[in-house]
């Protein structure tokens, strides 16, 4: 692997969702800071579009299509990457999916969706990359939850309930692997300007990608003794 520059130099970053909105500006910051980005998600055309992007930008990306909500996808998604780079420096859970209306109205198939990309995807992800991480001795694992894991979100409920259960997990993880010198943390932002869904939102006073992209990076610098558990990233103004 050619040797790059950066407080992140040669470190390896998986970001899940990355081909458009916060994943993509997560995987574009950690390789402007040095990082090898590993990109994932579904869809191949908008993973070599933000790939190339990065590139232009002098960043390295590399691209793996992935479906976080099927173990074996994962799994292969994984073997891959231990086997072109040997190791996982970074992995930020970032993939998910809305919800809108209200739960009684729900289709029982978009609830599993929901659940089963925001919460079962972190967990497959974790159980196909901590291995390596406690194998390395070290690892950074960051997952992207929302303010609606904290709260009430009407017309949300599912989506909610998978971010209430996904700061439960990343609490708990946080406590198991934290003897393996892996810290795992959780963000959980407010309205983000992507193509998310929000309708009726002023997206000029939303937070922007990047601003959560930038708490990602902060947490991937901590020095060895300190450990920011949990970031609530709130918009200064209510869009
Ligand atoms: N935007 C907000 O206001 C906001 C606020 C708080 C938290 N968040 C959280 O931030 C994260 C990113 O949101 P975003 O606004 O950037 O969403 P987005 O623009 O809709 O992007 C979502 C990304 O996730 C990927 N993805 C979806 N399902 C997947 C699956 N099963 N396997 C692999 N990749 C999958 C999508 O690609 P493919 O469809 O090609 O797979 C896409 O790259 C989510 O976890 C969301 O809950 C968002």
């Amino acid at each position: 692997m050619a040797s790059s520059s950066g407080v992140l130099a040669d470190k390896v970053a998986v970001v899940t969702g990355a081909g458009r909105g916060i994943g993509a500006a997560i995987a574009a910051k950690l390789a402007e800071m040095g990082a090898v980005a590993v990109l994932t998600a579904r869809t191949r055309t908008t993973l070599q579009a933000t790939a190339q992007s990065i590139a232009h930008a002098g960043g390295r990306a590399e691209i793996a299509e992935c479906d976080v909500m099927d173990l074996h996808s994962v799994e292969r998604f994984a073997q891959w990457v231990e086997k072109a780079f040997g190791r996982i420096d970074i992995l930020v859970n970032n993939a998910g999916i809305g919800n809108s209306g209200p739960l009684h109205t729900m289709p029982p198939d978009q609830w599993d969706a929901v659940m089963n990309t925001n919460l079962r995807g972190v967990y497959y992800c974790i159980r196909s990359f901590a291995p390596m991480m406690i194998r390395a001795g070290s690892g950074e694992i960051i997952n992207i939850s929302s303010i609606a894991g904290k709260t009430a979100l009407p017309n949300g409920a599912a989506y909610a309930a998978s971010k209430w259960g996904l700061n439960g997990l990343s609490y708990s993880v946080a406590e198991e692997l934290r003897a393996h010198n892996i810290r795992v943390s959780v963000v959980c932002p407010g309205s983000t300007n992507t193509d998310f869904g929000h309708q009726g939102k002023n997206t000029s006073k939303m937070l922007q990608p990047e601003d959560v992209a930038h708490v990602v990076t902060m947490l991937a610098t901590q020095s060895p003794q300190s450990f920011a558990s949990e970031v609530v990233l709130r918009p200064t103004q209510k869009p």
